[in-house]
């Protein structure tokens, strides 16, 4: 081998390094596979969610007649049982097999002579496997055993998690469609309190024969459930705004602030500072995207203000994002406990490793935002 087993051990923990799929991290490792372990293909299988199936995730080299097999956990495809059960490695010679192998005719017409398939072990047992497939006899011996073992451990150890990791993203986003409800419920249900209150006072208005206050309560009342319905609109564009992958911080403040001006005829003045290219991770874009849709929600609802001013920054490896208004503020101490958007607000930057923090007074209200940048 050209390279001995330190070196080898270094380059799969590179191809571990983070990255925004998962997808990704599998090609990596069977590119690195190849590379390292000098192999004509290499495959990478993981058993699915519910243990029923090997699938496939990556390929080096797919000309492998099984490289497109996704096969039943359950069929015991050779020695399927001894890699699952004990752990072990399935060493096979394509010429000499064993007698339980299950050889592609194909693959032996292509040229291949042997294979080993790796266990894939963590701590709740083996979840997958890294088959190497070589045209020559295999270039190992026993003594390398224990080595592709160790690799197929770490490798283990590390996609578990990785995969834990995941689960904790699907679980997060169960959490977001409560709070995405509880807001919109809370929102809503307190604008058209107003409307129902100022329905209530025309009515008043009526019974005691003022048609002047009456005219003015139903034109009040107009303005309102148009603002209503705006503001329902907003919200329903800002859910629709899409997103997917990491993505360029800037760009999405920058159409949001957009968004908002054109259909608020508001002034929002968007400034920039270091920031172009710099990316967050989708989970990352999601909550500040919804943090920023409810920052410019209070201006609205709230500020009385006349401009609002969105600026962008880089600090030490952070990304800093302010949204202003000078309107007339409020005490940030004294919000009631039943309001919710500013907490949600902080526990949205704060489940993406960022913080978030209110200042406001006579000169208006600041929302300061902290992110953590995606490594690229
Ligand atoms: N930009 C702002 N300008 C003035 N007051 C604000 C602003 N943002 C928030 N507030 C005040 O803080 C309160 C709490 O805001 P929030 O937690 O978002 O709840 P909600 O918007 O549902 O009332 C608001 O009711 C309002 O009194
Ligand atoms: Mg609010």
């Amino acid at each position: 081998m050209k390279h001995d087993r330190f070196e080898t051990l270094v380059a799969f923990c590179d191809a571990m390094e983070w990255a925004a799929d998962t997808e990704t991290v599998y090609q990596r490792i069977v590119d690195v596979s190849s590379e390292y372990f000098e192999c004509d293909s290499a495959h990478l299988h993981l058993i699915d969610i519910d243990g029923k199936r090997f699938v496939r995730h990556a390929s080096h080299d797919d000309t492998y007649p099984a490289s497109k097999w996704n096969m039943p956990v359950t069929m015991n495809v050779g020695r399927m049982n001894s890699l699952m059960n004990a752990g072990e490695l399935i060493v096979m010679d394509y010429e000499r097999p064993h007698e339980e192998d299950v050889i592609p005719v194909k693959a032996i017409e292509l040229g291949y002579k042997s294979a080993i398939s790796i266990p894939l072990d963590s701590s709740s047992g083996v979840f997958g496997m890294l088959t190497i497939v070589y045209k020559r006899v295999l270039p190992w011996d026993d003594s390398d055993r224990e080595f592709l073992l160790a690799i197929g451990r770490v490798l283990g150890m590390f996609l578990q998690r990785m995969q834990m990791s995941k689960k904790d993203v699907e679980l997060q986003m169960l959490r977001e469609r409560k709070q995405l409800s509880s807001e919109i419920h809370d929102n809503v249900s307190q604008m058209v309190s107003a409307l129902a209150i100022r329905a209530d006072i025309a009515l008043s208005c009526l019974d005691d024969g003022d048609t002047d206050a009456l005219e003015s309560e139903l034109e009040s009342l107009g303005v309102q459930a148009r603002q209503v319905t705006k503001i329902l609109r907003e919200e329903m564009l800002s859910l629709r705004m899409p997103i997917e992958g990491a993505g360029d911080v800037a760009s999405d403040v920058e159409s949001i602030a957009k968004r908002f001006e054109d259909q608020w005829g508001f002034e929002v003045r968007f400034t920039q500072e270091g920031v172009e290219g710099t990316m967050i991770s989708e989970y990352a874009r999601l909550q500040l995207v919804r943090i920023v849709n409810e920052c410019l929600q209070n201006v609205l609802r709230h500020a009385r203000a006349t401009v609002v001013e969105m600026s962008l920054a880089r600090r030490n490896g952070r990304v800093l994002i302010s949204v202003r208004d000078n309107g007339i503020g409020f005490d940030v101490s004294r919000v009631a406990p039943e309001r919710l958007g500013i907490r949600i607000m902080r526990e949205r930057a704060a489940s993406a490793g960022g913080s978030l923090s209110v200042v406001s007074g006579a000169q208006g209200t600041t929302v300061f935002i902290e992110m953590p940048i995606a490594k690229s």
